[in-house]
């Protein structure tokens, strides 16, 4: 392992059903992340973005391939060292936010710390609450929540365990936009202040342009990886008369190509933490 790499994948493959009802959802995907990006993973609806995001979180076994954490071969854990591994190394974000119905702000928060029959750290907890503007809700259960508020409470449930990779999965795909920038400015303060990795999957053009690096998925594999470091990435250019020239890179055809998130339909997997 380079000393910068946190995730490492190699040749995955995930495969639902059987027979004449098997897909393919991951087909032989390799790829490497160093510690500190930010990198988009873009795609049409159905091209395997979650099941892809479902293995790096260890909380899908593949068919076949591996996924190195820090080092660490998740699969080759045992199911509760995955379960204890998972808490400490990975924050996962989803798009319906998967809180617990039955339990507070803060509850839902300290849930990753309770599982590990340990102590919140207060100072960590304050922090978190103030930085996702969540002071004045701590006692909400979620329904009382708006999709803005319980989505900044799962980002804080993925983030009091300090997570090196934080996994989000369209984090804004069901967010006005004023919710939706709130939510990435977070995730912005985590990658840029505490250095933390951060995979997240998009339908939005200018999360994509703003990443690092973005990921485009078709059919199960890789089709790019491109670094925005070196791609300049151009978009649609107001003209004087006002009519609009679509101006347009690789990055934005991939992205422009992929259905409107609010017609994705729900993931119909409920992973428990
Ligand atoms: N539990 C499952 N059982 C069977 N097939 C599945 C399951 N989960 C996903 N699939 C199939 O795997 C493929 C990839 O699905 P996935 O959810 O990863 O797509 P996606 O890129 O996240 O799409 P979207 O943008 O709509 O969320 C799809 O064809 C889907 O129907
Ligand atoms: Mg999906």
């Amino acid at each position: 392992m380079s000393n910068s790499e946190i995730l490492r994948v190699e040749n995955l493959v995930k495969k639902y059903g059987k027979g004449a009802n098997e897909v393919t959802a991951v087909n032989d995907m390799s790829l490497t992340i160093t510690k500190g990006e930010f990198v988009a993973i873009v795609g049409a609806s159905g091209s395997g973005k979650s099941t892809l995001l479902h293995l790096l979180g260890g909380v899908d076994a593949p068919t076949s391939g591996k996924v190195f954490i820090n080092g660490e071969d998740i699969y080759s854990l045992k199911k509760d060292n995955l379960a204890i591994f998972r808490r400490k190394n990975i924050g996962l974000i989803y798009q319906f936010y998967n809180l617990i119905p039955i339990l507070n702000v803060t509850e839902n928060i300290t849930l990753p710390v309770e599982l590990d029959g340990t102590n919140p750290d207060q100072k960590k907890l304050d922090e978190l609450i103030s930085m996702l503007g969540l002071e004045g809700r701590l006692n909400h259960l979620p329904n009382e929540l708006s999709g803005g508020q319980q989505q900044r409470v799962s980002i804080g449930r993925a983030l009091i365990n300090n997570p090196a990779l934080i996994l989000a999965d369209e984090p804004t795909g069901n967010l006005d936009s004023k919710s939706g920038s709130e939510v990435l400015e977070a995730l912005r303060v985590c990658n840029q202040t505490y250095n933390q990795t951060i995979v997240i999957i998009t339908h939005d053009l200018n999360i994509a342009a703003n990443a690092d690096r973005v990921v485009t998925i078709e059919d199960g594999q890789i089709v790019s990886d491109t670094s925005n470091y070196d791609t300049a990435i151009t978009v649609p250019i107001e003209l004087p008369s006002g009519a609009v020239e679509p101006v347009q890179t690789e990055l934005a055809q991939s992205v422009a190509t992929v259905p409107d998130a609010t017609q994705a339909q729900a993931e119909p997997t409920i992973y428990s933490e």
